[in-house]
């Protein structure tokens, strides 16, 4: 069993940037608590950061030849705007959880649209780094099912 873990865009400051909506945790550090929950329950992990649109496009594309059995997914910015992402998740038809370590209903307002979620399994928004967490544990549900 493989997870495809992709993280949008501003992701790889999380721990300087805007701690009092993203806490201190940095991403290696939320990384590092995926794989431990991975090893226990022996599963691989692809784990990817970019700021880029098409990169994260190409991954989602390629995830059925890269034998992905499901994506666990922070789109960050790009949750709020972007078609293609939305459209390679539809295309691929992987099982996918997106996630927010902040309550993203709770902020602006521009932020209460989510591209993604229809097209998500289900989104778990607003537990810090323990979306991501909880996030994982609901993909390990999926794809023993
Ligand atoms: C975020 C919420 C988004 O609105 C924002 O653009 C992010 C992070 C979150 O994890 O809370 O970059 O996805």
């Amino acid at each position: 069993m493989k997870v495809l873990v992709i993280h949008g865009p501003n992701l790889h400051l999380l721990g300087q940037r805007e701690t009092d909506i993203y806490g201190e945790t940095t991403l290696k550090e939320i990384n590092d608590q995926l794989k431990q929950l991975a090893e226990k329950n022996k599963i691989k992990l692809k784990i990817v950061q970019s700021n880029h649109e098409g990169e994260i496009v190409d991954l989602i594309g390629k995830s059925k030849e890269s034998d992905i059995n499901a994506i666990l997914i922070n789109p960050a910015a790009y949750t709020h705007t972007s078609v293609a992402i939305r459209d390679a998740i539809a295309a691929v038809k992987i099982p996918t959880v997106e996630v927010h370590l902040s309550n993203v209903y709770a902020r602006e307002e521009f932020r209460h649209t989510s591209l993604v979620a229809p097209v998500a399994h289900g989104q778990i928004t607003g537990f810090g780094v323990h979306s991501y967490i909880l996030g994982l544990l609901a993909i390990l549900k999926l794809i023993k099912k």
